[in-house]
């Protein structure tokens, strides 16, 4: 039985995203997703002949979930941690299901939980004893230390390390190729910015960069 599935946002992170329901499909050698398309309020004309391109529709707003076929799922395609909580609260109200997205190139420990709405790109780790909230993006090649707690809508973005036993709040971006150091904090709604060190505890709502990062 196939599940039908929308991605929201039709921006690069939710064209990505489609990729990786495909790429599980061929990896398990059935279809398990049935892509109905692409949701977005406002996509840009450049954008929309990018999905033209994917041979998927662009089905309209995000009002179209209330209609939306028995069983469809969502996943919110969307690389900005707090843009993303923005628009799930939105699509929450419609009441489908998030989908969690898993690589097949990536790796999650046997042990670890997530809530809905996993997105694993291809090469994203997460060892072990990881918990991981609603809505977490693992981009492409990032790593998830053991006994990590990453809260809803944080994103790591590609070739960043969160070492062991960190914890990052809700909201948190950790920017492309950045290191959080093992047994850190970063505050709800920070940002980590690319290429940071982050050597000691970081506040809420703050954007650290550089090496260490301040
Ligand atoms: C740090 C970041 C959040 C921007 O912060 P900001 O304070 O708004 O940055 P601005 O663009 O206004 O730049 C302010 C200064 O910080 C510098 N700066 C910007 N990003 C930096 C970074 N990652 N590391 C070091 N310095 C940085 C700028 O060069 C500028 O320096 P200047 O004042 O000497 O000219 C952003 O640059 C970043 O790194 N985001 C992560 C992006 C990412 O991971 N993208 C991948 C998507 S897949």
């Amino acid at each position: 039985m196939t599940i039908p599935l929308v991605v929201v946002g039709c921006g690069g992170h939710g064209r990505e995203i489609l990729t990786i329901a495909r790429a599980m499909d061929a990896a398990a050698g059935r279809p398990r997703w049935r892509l109905l398309g692409f949701l977005d309020d406002r996509p840009s004309e450049q954008n929309l002949k990018r999905v033209r391109r994917l041979d998927v529709p662009f089905l309209g707003g995000v009002g179209w979930l209330r209609d939306a076929p028995a069983e469809t799922h969502h996943v919110i395609g969307i690389g900005d941690p707090r843009v993303r909580r923005a628009v799930a609260g939105r699509v929450d109200a419609y009441g489908t299901p998030a989908a969690s997205l898993v690589h097949p190139a990536a790796t999650v420990g046997p042990d670890a939980v997530h809530g809905p709405g996993l997105v694993a790109f291809a090469g994203a780790r997460v060892t072990t004893n990881v918990t991981l909230g609603r809505h977490v993006h693992l981009n492409q090649n990032a790593t998830v230390g053991h006994d990590c707690v990453l809260a809803d809508f944080v994103s790591v973005n590609p070739l960043a390390a969160v070492s062991g036993d960190c914890r990052l709040a809700e909201g948190v971006l950790v920017g492309t190729t950045a290191a959080v150091l093992q047994g850190l904090r970063v505050g709800r709604d920070s940002t980590v910015g690319a290429g940071a060190c982050v050597v000691r505890d970081v506040p809420d709502g703050v954007v650290v960069k550089g090496v260490p990062a301040r």
